[in-house]
């Protein structure tokens, strides 16, 4: 857990050039706190205790106004700047090194319970403040999501994508042709 602890905090003073030193980064960033909660919610939702889960995730959205259902799949160093306002639906699945801003969506465009209903996040990608990811799309590696996006529908690796909806405005071609051969 503390190991942990401190590669989530390394991470941030990575990503923020506003982070100063560790201990900053410990107690003052939400993001950190809203994925430890996050954990714990995981492990109690895959035991299937899901009321219990909920509380946890409830508890840490009054102290982060970061919600993560515990459903979501996240992987390492999920860094939320600001945090307020983010929300992670329940069959979203977020990959490692991610980065999100305030305001975020993962969210659901109705579906059946029990399918996969939110979408996916792979590894290295950035999401722009106020941008709603929508649906079971996929979001590929690399790619940046302008502020204020709306994303309906799958984006291409190593790819910018802008607007309501969004397209695409540019896909950095040497991260592209690295990733494939
Ligand atoms: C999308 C983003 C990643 C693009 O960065 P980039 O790769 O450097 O791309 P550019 O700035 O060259 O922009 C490419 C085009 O998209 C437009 N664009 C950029 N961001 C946009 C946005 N959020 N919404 C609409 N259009 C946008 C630019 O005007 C430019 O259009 P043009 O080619 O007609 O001039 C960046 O603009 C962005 O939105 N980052 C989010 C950062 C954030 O949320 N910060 C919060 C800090 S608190």
């Amino acid at each position: 857990m503390f190991k942990f602890i401190i590669e989530e905090a390394r991470n941030i003073l990575e990503k923020d050039p506003a982070a100063k030193n560790l201990f900053e980064a410990i107690f003052c960033y939400p993001s950190l706190k809203a994925v430890l909660y996050h954990r714990w919610a995981h492990k109690l939702y895959n035991k299937k205790r899901y009321t219990l889960s909920r509380i946890i995730s409830q508890r840490a959205r009054r102290k982060t106004g970061i919600e993560i259902h515990p459903g979501a799949k996240i992987g390492r160093n999920l860094f939320i700047d600001h945090g307020m306002g983010v929300v992670i639906g329940e069959t979203a699945e977020v990959g490692d090194n991610v980065t999100m801003y305030h305001g975020v969506t993962l969210g659901g465009i109705g579906g059946e319970p029990n399918t996969k209903r939110h979408p996916t996040v792979e590894d290295n990608v950035m999401i722009g403040t106020g941008a709603k990811i929508l649906g079971p799309i996929t979001i590929g590696r690399g790619a940046k999501i302008g502020a204020n996006a709306v994303v309906l529908k799958d984006v291409p690796p190593y790819t910018t994508v802008v607007g309501i909806p969004a397209k695409v405005v540019k896909t950095n071609r040497d991260d592209y042709l690295m990733y494939v051969i």
